[in-house]
C-alpha cells in the first residue's frame, strides 16, 4: 500500500520547484533541518520533497518496522541472516559498557580485553619501548589488509592525520599487485618495520600475500626469528594467524559478528590507535557511540541518519537515481568517498530480499566522490547540467585544523554555493537579462532542481569524525531495512575469486586446456604467449 502511494507521490515530485518552494516557506529550512548534540547539523531542504514526502517516508520506515530493527542490531539479534551472525560493531564502541549478549554471553568483557592489549601494544609502539629484533624502535608500520581491513583504517588514517604522532609513519599495503608492496618496502628498513596483518578470516588471497612478501623481506634480512617482533596480526582465524607463523600472543582478535567493513572500531584499527594513541582513539569510539545512542532514541524526525536513509532510498527507489555523490569539503576527508563505497555498495549492492524474493524496488545506487574543490573541476560538470539525477551529499568543518593558513572562507563558501546553485539553477530569462547571446543561451541555462544534504561539522575531531562514520553506516542501515535485504553479507565478491583461482592455475601451467568462453581462453593465450616469449628472450 505504502508502496503504491510512493509511487504515486513520486510523479507529483517529478514537478516540484525547489527555488519556488524555499519562496513559499520562509520555514522550509527550519522544518528540513536536524542536528546531532550541536556538532553536526544536517540541512536536507534541498531535496525532492515535501511535507507529505517525508510523511510518507517515515510511514515506509514504520511498516518496515524500522524501530524494532535497530533494536534487534544493538542487542546482538542474528540479523545477518544468511550467515546466521549477530551484527554488533556497535558494541565494539559501547563505551557506557551495558552487557550485550551473543548466544546467551555478554560480549563486552573480550571487547574490552582487545581494546586495553591494543592500549598497551600502541603505548609501546608509540614510546619506542617495543623494540624490533636488533633492538631498535619501531620508525614504520605497515598495515596489510585489503577491503574493511584497509579501507576504514587508511581513511581514518587521512581523517586524523591532524592529530596523530610524527615520529612515527604509517604505510597500507593491500593490493595483490606486486608494486603495492615493492614500492612500500623501498622506503622501510627491516630492523625497524612493523608489519599489522589484518584479515578478518585469514585467508584473502591479496593480504597473505603481500604478507608473505614483507615475511620473506623481513627474514632475509634478519632471520627466522626476527617475526615475533615484526609481525603482529588482527583476525578472527587464530589457526591461520598461528599457521603464518605469528606468535598468537601478538595477535588481537575480533569477532564474527562484525562485518569487515564495519570493523574499523575492532582491532582493525590498531594502527589508527598506534597513530592517533589509546585516548584519542577511545574518543573516537565514544563519537560513534553517541551516534549510536541518537539512532535507536531520537525520534525519526529529528534522528539523521534515518533522514538519510530514507531519502536515500526515496531518490533509488522512486525517483530513478541510480547514482550518489559524497563530496567532502575537507582534505582531511579524501578518502571517505572510498571507503563508503565499500560501506554503501558492499551493503546494499542486493537484489534478493532476506526472504529470498527478487526485490521489487531499485536498491543501493553507485556511490561515488571526491574532496571539494577538486571534484568542481571534473566532474561536476555532470552533476550540474547531465542528463542523469545525481542526489548529493556535502560534508565541510566549520572550522578548519589549518585556520592558520586563512583559506578555509574560501573553501566553505565553495561548500556552501554548489548545493544553491545545484537547486537554483539559472534560467533563460535570468541569462537574458545578464546580456548572454541568445544563441549560448541553452548553453548556459542550468535547470536546477538538482538535490543535495549539506551536513555541517563543527570541526574534525575524533569525536566528531566518529559519529560521522557512524552516521553512515546507520544511513546504510536503514536503506538495508526499507528494501529488506541482508545489509550484512557479501556473496556477490566470490564467484569472481573463484573464478580466478582457475585462471590462475592455467596460467602458470600453459600445458593445461582451455574451456572457457572465446574471450576468455584468448585473453589467457595471450598472456601465456606473451609471458612465455619474455622468458625465454
Ligand atoms: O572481498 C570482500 C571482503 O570479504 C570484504 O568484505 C572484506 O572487508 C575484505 O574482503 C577483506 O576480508 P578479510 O578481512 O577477511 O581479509
Amino acid at each position: 500500500m505504502i508502496h503504491t502511494t510512493l509511487a504515486d507521490h513520486a510523479k507529483t515530485i517529478q514537478k516540484i520547484n525547489l527555488r519556488k518552494a524555499f519562496q513559499e516557506d520562509q520555514n522550509r529550512f527550519q522544518k528540513f533541518s536536524a542536528s546531532f548534540e550541536n556538532q553536526i547539523l544536517l540541512d536536507y531542504s534541498k531535496n525532492l520533497i515535501t511535507d507529505e514526502t517525508m510523511t510518507l517516508l517515515l510511514q515506509w520506515a514504520k511498516e518496515a518496522h524500522l524501530k524494532e530493527k535497530i533494536n534487534a542490531m544493538m542487542q546482538g539479534e542474528k540479523i545477518n541472516t544468511t550467515e546466521n551472525r549477530a551484527v554488533l560493531h556497535t558494541a565494539l564502541r559501547n563505551r557506557d559498557n551495558h552487557p550485550i549478549y551473543v548466544d546467551g554471553k555478554d560480549v563486552m568483557p573480550e571487547i574490552n580485553r582487545v581494546l586495553e592489549q591494543m592500549h598497551h601494544f600502541s603505548d609501546q609502539v608509540r614510546d619506542g619501548s617495543w623494540k624490533g629484533a636488533t633492538g631498535k624502535a619501531v620508525t614504520d608500520v605497515v598495515n596489510i589488509g585489503i577491503g574493511g581491513s584497509d579501507l576504514g583504517p587508511a581513511m581514518a588514517h587521512d581523517a586524523l592525520a591532524f592529530y596523530r604522532i610524527d615520529s612515527l609513519r604509517f604505510h597500507f599495503v593491500s593490493n595483490v599487485d606486486g608494486t603495492d608492496i615493492a614500492e612500500t618496502l623501498k622506503k622501510c628498513n627491516p630492523e625497524t618495520t612493523l608489519f599489522i596483518i589484518s584479515s578478518k578470516t585469514f585467508t584473502t588471497q591479496e593480504t597473505l600475500t603481500n604478507a608473505q612478501t614483507a615475511r620473506n623481506w623481513v627474514v632475509q634480512k634478519l632471520g627466522e626469528k626476527a617475526i615475533e617482533k615484526h609481525f603482529v596480526a588482527v583476525s578472527t582465524n587464530t589457526e591461520g594467524v598461528k599457521a603464518f607463523g605469528i606468535n598468537p600472543e601478538n595477535m588481537f582478535i575480533f569477532w564474527d559478528f562484525v562485518g569487515g567493513r564495519y570493523s574499523l572500531w575492532s582491532a582493525i584499527g590498531l594502527s589508527l590507535m598506534i597513530g592517533i594513541g589509546y585516548t584519542r582513539f577511545t574518543e573516537m569510539l565514544a563519537g560513534a557511540h553517541a551516534m549510536d545512542k541518537h539512532f535507536q532514541e531520537m525520534p525519526f524526525e529529528k534522528n539523521l541518519p534515518v533522514i538519510l536513509g530514507i531519502i536515500g532510498a526515496w531518490y533509488a527507489s522512486y525517483l530513478g537515481a541510480e547514482s550518489y555523490a559524497v563530496l567532502p569539503y575537507d582534505q582531511y576527508l579524501h578518502r571517505l568517498p572510498a571507503y563508503l563505497q565499500q560501506l554503501d555498495m558492499e551493503s546494499n549492492g542486493k537484489s534478493v530480499q532476506k526472504t529470498g524474493n527478487a526485490v521489487t524496488l531499485s536498491t543501493g545506487p553507485v556511490l561515488f566522490g571526491a574532496a571539494g574543490t577538486n571534484g568542481q573541476h571534473s566532474f561536476y560538470q555532470l552533476i550540474h547540467q547531465g542528463t542523469h539525477l545525481i542526489p548529493t551529499d556535502f560534508i565541510a568543518p566549520v572550522f578548519s585544523l589549518n585556520e592558520a593558513v586563512g583559506q578555509h572562507d574560501i573553501l566553505l563558501a565553495n561548500f556552501i554555493a554548489q548545493p544553491e546553485a545545484l537547486m537554483t539553477g539559472k534560467t533563460a530569462d535570468e541569462l537574458r537579462a545578464q546580456g548572454v547571446d541568445e544563441k549560448l543561451i541553452p548553453f548556459r541555462t542550468f535547470s536546477g532542481n538538482r538535490p543535495s544534504n549539506t551536513i555541517l561539522i563543527e570541526k574534525i575531531t575524533p569525536y566528531t569524525f566518529g559519529a560521522l562514520i557512524a552516521l553512515y553506516e546507520h544511513k546504510v542501515f536503514t536503506e538495508g531495512v526499507l528494501w529488506n535485504v541482508n545489509s550484512f553479507d557479501q556473496f556477490g565478491v566470490e564467484l569472481g575469486k573463484q573464478l580466478a583461482k582457475n585462471v590462475l592455475t592455467e596460467l602458470i601451467d600453459s600445458s593445461q586446456p582451455l574451456h572457457h568462453d572465446s574471450s576468455t581462453n584468448a585473453l589467457i593465450q595471450t598472456v601465456r604467449q606473451k609471458r612465455n616469449v619474455l622468458k625465454h628472450k
